[in-house]
């Protein structure tokens, strides 16, 4: 591995891992192909400019000709997929742009890497493919693919496109499966930064239904050091379930957050639930800490702590991305909720 093209290398995840390999891999060029949605923000790899071996290109991973360029001018051999629309909700809005940026867009990366021989590709999914767990257990690699949004089915299906690359046209794939991601430059619709934001300006924290949903949070950076171990030492074909074993109720996260900023409970206010709702989500991840050597070193109380901080610290980063466009997006989904 000499080249890699990081796709979303602009959004929450994809900065995370951009910024660990600028920084950690001096033996990396790094190219991050995105298009620049409005999740997608170039302040969050700032500091990777002044580096020789880090390369931006504003593109659309459905953009054939666009993809093909990107590979040929930098010479690269490694793809990590990051690039999609990821929020559960907006899929239920309009599921159109998951079917376009997540399945086609997947299928259009894959076709251009195996035209120009790309060595390895690796699929950022997610565990919310294998649907929602009842009160005990966790998913495994084998559990059945269960998508019960418009997010996850189209998540799913970009997973079985790319096993079917390895499958027929002996492609050199990799899946790995995370659970929900928290930490610094999180766009503020997912449920973390969107009470940490609301929360430090005294307004209401909407809690979907009765709050006792289950995710297993893991925070960003140790995401990305399992990505990249996957790309390292994981075996082609495979899939690689990844997560913190730190499932939580909302309720406990949002209290969590209202305690840490010194806020009051009557803040919370319990509205109509999101359709479709997953319950539980839980993460075994055996696979990947035994055939990875892979481990999560950040705790939950540690983590939230710093990603706190880290938005009270950057108050021009939020009031940027929650200017204009965002206000809409608030007011259509939550107003009659
Ligand atoms: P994000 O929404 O913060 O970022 C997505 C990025 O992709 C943005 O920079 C956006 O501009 C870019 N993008 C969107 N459409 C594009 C297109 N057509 N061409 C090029 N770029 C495009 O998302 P995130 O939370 O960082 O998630 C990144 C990946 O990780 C996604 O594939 C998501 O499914 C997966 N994932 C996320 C979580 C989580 O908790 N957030 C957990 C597991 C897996
Ligand atoms: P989210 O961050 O959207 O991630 P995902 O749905 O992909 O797991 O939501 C995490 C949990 O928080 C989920 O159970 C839905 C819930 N939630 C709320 O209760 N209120 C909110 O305003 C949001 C955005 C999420």
């Amino acid at each position: 591995m000499k080249s890699v093209l990081v796709t979303g290398g602009a959004g929450f995840i994809g900065s995370d891992f951009v910024r660990m390999l600028v920084s950690d891999r001096p033996d990396l060029t790094v190219v991050n192909f995105d298009v620049l949605t409005y999740a997608g923000n170039l302040a969050n790899v700032r500091e990777c400019e002044q580096s020789e071996r880090y390369h931006f290109v504003r593109g659309d991973i459905r953009d054939a000709d666009a993809i093909s360029q990107a590979l040929e001018d930098h010479s690269v051999d490694t793809v990590v997929n990051f690039a999609a629309e990821s929020h559960v909700d907006r899929s239920i809005q309009g599921p159109q742009a998951f079917a376009e940026t997540n399945v086609v867009g997947t299928v259009v990366l894959l076709q251009a890497a195996r035209e120009h021989g790309v060595e390895r590709y690796l699929q950022v999914s997610t565990d919310e493919v294998y649907g929602s767990l009842g009160p005990q257990g966790a998913f495994s690699e084998t559990s059945p693919i269960q998508p019960n949004s418009p997010y996850s089915a189209s998540k799913a299906a970009a997973d079985h496109f790319v096993r079917s690359f390895g499958e027929t046209f002996g492609m050199n794939v990799v899946t790995t499966r995370c659970s929900n991601n928290y930490g610094p430059n999180q766009f503020p619709e997912k449920l973390i930064p969107l009470m940490i934001h609301r929360a430090q300006n005294d307004e209401t924290l909407p809690v979907y239904g009765d709050g006792l949903q289950v995710r297993d949070w893991i925070y960003v950076r140790d995401h990305s050091r399992a990505i990249l171990a996957a790309l390292e030492k994981g075996r082609a074909g495979e899939v690689y379930n990844i997560g913190a074993e730190n499932d939580c109720e909302n309720l406990r996260v949002v209290r969590a957050i209202l305690s840490a900023l010194c806020k009051p409970e009557s803040l919370i206010r319990h509205v109509e639930d999101r359709p479709g709702h997953d319950r539980r989500y839980a993460i075994d991840a055996t696979k990947a800490r035994t055939e990875l050597g892979w481990e999560p070193t950040v705790e939950f109380e540690e983590g939230i702590t710093q990603t706190i901080a880290w938005y009270r610290d950057n108050s021009d980063w939020l009031d940027d991305v929650t200017s204009g466009e965002y206000q809409k997006y608030y007011e259509s989904w939550y107003a009659k909720r």
